[in-house]
């Protein structure tokens, strides 16, 4: 089965609005000047306060066909008394078609638990966005030889009590939690042996062929314009959701070049 790959850029808590507005604007600039890379989305995800600025420079760029907005996170509740979050209703408002959901520095930096991101996924769903959900071992449960089980255990809790059709238009991201942000990558056989062992074979198991064909599993962890390739060469990788390497220009147009 063919799936579109996806690159996501996840800039974190850097850019101001107006720093995300100018950088949306040169890199639109650069991906639209070059062929468009065939099969591959592309989704920028700044931070909320810079939302509806990346929006503007998409649909002034007009390359909203395949560069889509994202946001790095969501609230379950639609609305009420819940100071600070956000809800699916006001990303998708904002122009969001993406929200991640699940990064493991919310995991582990704020403690949010796998029935949190659960939650998190049914509501953006709910609300027509389409989830990049984060799962990935630390360095320590590798060690221990904990991938398997707390890959499973994320992903399975996530996807719990959903439709196939459903969990077949979510976007995984695979992300060891010890290759983020510090240079030190999965290697593409490493990715490709949870991505297509563990997570789409458990989709396959409990939601069947077809989701699991049409489910997207992304690796994110120090991806970077070197290594991109040895991801790509695997056709069980749909591309990659990407740090610090999606704050420049150059490398990120040169990730998503890749990424076909
Ligand atoms: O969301 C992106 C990931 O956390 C990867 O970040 O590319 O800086 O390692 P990184």
């Amino acid at each position: 089965m063919s799936r579109s790959r996806v690159i996501a850029g996840n800039w974190k808590m850097h850019k101001t609005p107006s720093e995300a507005r100018a950088f949306a604007r040169e890199l639109l600039a650069q991906l639209g000047g070059a062929a468009r890379p065939e099969g591959v989305e592309v989704v920028l995800c700044p931070s909320f306060p810079a939302l509806t600025a990346v929006h503007a420079e998409i649909e002034r760029s007009g390359l909203g066909a395949w560069v889509s907005l994202g946001a790095q996170d969501l609230y379950w509740e639609r609305q009420g008394a819940f100071t600070g979050e956000v809800s699916g209703p006001m990303l998708a408002d904002a122009g969001c078609r993406y929200v991640i959901v699940g990064h493991s520095e919310r995991r582990h930096l704020l403690g949010e638990s796998d029935e949190w991101v659960a939650r998190k996924l049914r509501a953006a769903l709910e609300s027509g966005l389409t989830p990049i959900l984060c799962v990935g071992e630390t360095l320590e449960e590798r060690r221990q030889g904990l991938t398997e089980t707390v890959v499973s255990r994320q992903l399975e809790t996530a996807l719990e009590g959903l439709a196939a059709g459903a969990v077949a238009g979510v976007v995984v991201a695979y992300e060891p939690v010890w290759a983020i942000g510090t240079g030190e990558n999965a290697t593409g056989e490493e990715a490709h042996r949870v991505i297509d062992g563990v997570i789409r074979s458990r989709v396959r198991a409990r939601f069947g062929e077809e989701a699991a064909g049409r489910l997207r599993i992304q690796y994110g962890g120090s991806v970077n314009p070197a290594n991109i390739g040895e991801f790509m060469a695997y056709p069980s990788i749909d591309g990659a959701l990407v740090g610090g390497a999606s704050l420049k220009v150059d490398s990120f147009t040169a990730i998503v070049a890749a990424g076909r």
